[in-house]
């Protein structure tokens, strides 16, 4: 398609965004400063950053019986992968939710698509419980959560969400645990119109969180604190003649880069605590989403 296209106009920012992006990647990695491509959304008394000894920008989210805090990217595209390194909530983290959500600004509740990473906090020595869910045009109800198979309180780990005209990945370490394929074309929600950015936030959810609620958070314990660092947003790049990857077919192969499927496949097998597509009772009335049924 030509870049002069009818279509290709509806994007327009995308390669712009594109364009500035690979100028700043090029940059030495010490000159990729955190506080430069995320900015504080709420709570921002509650926020701070920290440079190490390596260089490394820290972004350090606090709560307390106040109130939590939040941050998102100053980017927001469509279709990227997004990737953070995130460290968890130590020692008696229940009742709190540390989460990593790509979401679009303001927009009408029916057109708001969200996909969510969100750390359920714990009692000291109990699990954290990882929750995630996908919402296209107002609608989610695609929950899947997992136990992680390591304390993500003591090291930054890595957590990525691959977006692109295919699938939706999350993934862990570069260890993919969820896809969420584009089978717009059998009738699929997917996300496709709106540019998301990538928030952040630490907050107090103790009315569900954990154990069901029954746990509550610790206020003597407080404040509570989790750690972001190393942000990297790779906006899709179109083919070239090409002015956005929206423009391309989806099952084109280079958009499968990325999918281990072996990989997935284990993770699900060992650290699968709950999907939604498996829970037959939830939907008994009206039937498995579309995309939990074969085709
Ligand atoms: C967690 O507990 C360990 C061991 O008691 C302690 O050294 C550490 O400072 C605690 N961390 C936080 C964030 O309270
Ligand atoms: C917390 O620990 C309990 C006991 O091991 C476990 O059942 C639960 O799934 C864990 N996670 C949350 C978020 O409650
Ligand atoms: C809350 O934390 C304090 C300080 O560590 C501890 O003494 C107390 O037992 C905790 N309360 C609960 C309900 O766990």
């Amino acid at each position: 398609m030509a870049a002069s296209s009818p279509s290709s106009s509806s994007h327009p920012m995308v390669a712009v965004a594109a364009f500035l992006l690979t100028a700043t990647m090029a940059a030495p990695a010490a000159e990729a400063l955190l506080h430069d491509d995320v900015e504080p959304m709420w709570g921002e008394d509650h926020i701070s950053f920290h440079t190490g000894g390596d260089g490394v920008e820290t972004l350090a989210l606090s709560l307390d019986k106040d109130h939590g805090s939040g941050f998102r990217s100053k980017g927001s595209y469509i279709f990227a992968r997004y990737d953070i390194d995130l460290k968890l909530v130590a020692n008696d983290s229940a009742g709190t939710v540390t989460t990593v959500y790509l979401t679009p600004d303001l927009v009408p509740p029916e057109d708001h698509d969200e996909i969510d990473m969100e750390f359920l906090g714990n009692v000291t020595g109990e699990p954290y419980t990882l929750h995630t869910n996908i919402f296209v045009n107002g609608v989610g109800n695609r929950e899947q959560q997992f136990r992680l198979w390591f304390d993500p309180s003591k090291d930054f780990h890595t957590y990525s969400v691959e977006w692109n005209p295919m699938h939706i990945i999350m993934l862990i370490d570069g260890t993919p645990i969820r896809v969420y394929k584009n089978e717009a074309s059998r009738g699929v929600p997917f996300p496709t119109l709106r540019r998301l950015r990538l928030d952040g936030s630490l907050w107090n959810a103790d009315d569900w969180a954990t154990q069901g609620g029954r746990v509550k958070t610790n206020w003597t314990q407080a404040p509570f604190h989790a750690y972001y660092r190393n942000f990297r947003v790779t906006p899709c790049t179109p083919s070239p003649g090409v002015a956005s990857c929206g423009d391309e077919p989806p099952e084109s192969p280079r958009f499968d880069k990325g999918l281990d499927a072996a990989a997935l496949q284990k993770v699900r097998a060992e650290h699968l605590l709950y999907d939604y597509c498996e829970d037959e009772n939830r939907f008994k009335d009206d039937g498995l989403p579309k995309e939990c049924t074969a085709h």
